[in-house]
């Protein structure tokens, strides 16, 4: 009898256990190799605390994204718990997210750039943990360089003359696929990312300054959208006007494109051992609007949020405190190139033999230049609708800089009820 008593009692521990494993069900990549990097990183966090993990893909576009979330949100659905989220959504979405800084340490909160919390932090409440951040970059390709005895360009105009030269010489040479220059120009966020760089590099501001204020309608930002209009059909296919950045990747994985602007994660594909390009690239930080401009690059990244609608607050907030930790961030630095969040990594010397950007272009990331998420809160959807919408016209000839960004400005000035916001 007391054999039996300690099964009955053992089986009844064992009921108790599997009842308390929480599977999770995580929204995560998919450009590139996220969706792989995100699916083994929290099978890892599965098989470490006996929970399971589903991973729900989304959309490649940020914008398709952001419509999906909003609707699942909206509707207080618990299917997804942890959902991760655009560095520009916290103001968004952040009043569906349970507020995290009670539930990670002082310590685990300030190991990350102080500026991407205050980025997650929305009415004084933590609303996502930094996963990964993101800065544009240039793609060069350094055979091709300097077979044609060419420096990385420091200004557009550069860029212009040395992807014209390159790609009419290898076009002569026999591969008439060779473009210049492949960019995100599609009408979404990417397009977004790419017109606020050309803007910013030559001194046209942000869209609508840190007060409020709109400040797009300037002649340098009209500068820069004509800059960015005569390369397409020149040095640019007309498809980038339909290009995201798997689009541009691909082109310039391929072999066929001298100068690429992309996101670090180009880096870790490109360097691959089936890469056609490995070890044929260089990367720099993008070019200066002319002799007065900056180089500049779009602040993007990715944070982890825990829905309010989750059933396993704990196991969700506890899978996030795995993902968005420095041994997760140095694994997905190396293998994948995405840029910590974590400032000390970017003096590990595993991470910085990975991916050397990460140390050469540092100051590329800590100074990239923000889009207005937070000044228009939750209007900012609309307003970078407005705005790559804008750009689209300009770079696909339908409409003159100038017009199109006083239009612009017009629009953003009733959104915003005079710049109110
Ligand atoms: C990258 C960036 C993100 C941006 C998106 C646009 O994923 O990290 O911030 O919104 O590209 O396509």
């Amino acid at each position: 009898m007391p054999k039996l008593a300690t099964f009955a009692a053992l089986a009844a521990l064992m009921v108790g256990a599997s009842a308390q494993a929480a599977t999770i069900s995580i929204s995560c990549g998919s450009v590139g190799a996220e969706l792989e990097f995100c699916r083994t990183g929290a099978e890892a966090w599965a098989k470490q605390t006996g929970n399971e993990v589903e991973i729900v893909s989304t959309p490649n576009s940020a914008t398709e994204r952001l419509a999906l979330y909003q609707q699942l949100l909206a509707a207080g659905s618990g299917d997804v718990d942890v959902f991760q989220i655009d560095v520009v959504w916290p103001g968004l979405l952040g009043s569906h997210f349970l507020d995290l800084s009670g539930e990670f340490s002082q310590e685990e909160v300030s190991a990350h750039f102080p500026a991407i919390i205050e980025n997650n932090t929305v009415e004084g409440a933590l609303v996502a943990m930094p996963w990964f951040t993101d800065a544009g970059l240039l793609y060069y390709r350094k055979d091709l360089l300097e077979k044609y005895g060419l420096q990385p360009p420091e200004t557009w105009e550069e860029l212009s003359a040395a992807a014209k030269q390159v790609q009419d010489g290898e076009r002569a040479a026999g591969n008439d696929r060779m473009w210049g220059y492949v960019y995100q120009a599609k009408a979404y966020e990417g397009l977004t990312c790419n017109a606020l760089e050309w803007i910013d590099s030559f001194g046209g501001g942000q869209i609508v300054d840190a007060e409020g204020k709109i400040t797009v309608a300037n002649p340098q930002a009209a500068a820069a959208l004509t800059w960015a209009a005569s390369t397409v059909g020149q040095i640019s296919p007309e498809g980038v006007l339909n290009y995201q950045e798997e689009e541009a990747r691909g082109v310039f994985q391929a072999g066929n494109a001298v100068f690429m602007r992309n996101w670090p994660y180009a880096w870790g594909l490109g360097q691959a051992e089936d890469s056609p390009v490995q070890d044929k690239i260089g990367v720099a930080a993008l070019p200066k609007g002319g002799e007065n401009g900056k180089t500049t690059g779009t602040l993007g990244g990715w944070q982890l949020a825990v829905s309010k609608y989750s059933d396993s607050p704990a196991e969700a907030i506890d899978l996030v405190r795995f993902l968005s930790s420095p041994t997760e961030q140095k694994r997905r630095a190396i293998e994948g190139a995405y840029n910590p969040t974590i400032p000390a990594l970017y003096q590990d010397t595993d991470v910085l033999e990975a991916a050397p950007f990460m140390g050469d272009l540092y100051e590329t990331f800590t100074n990239a230049v923000a889009r207005p998420a937070r000044v228009t809160g939750a209007r900012y959807n609309q307003v970078s609708a407005e705005f790559y919408n804008a750009a689209h016209q300009v770079l696909s000839g339908r409409a003159e800089a100038a017009a199109a960004l006083d239009a612009l400005a017009d629009r953003l000035d009733r959104l915003s009820r005079g710049g109110r916001w």
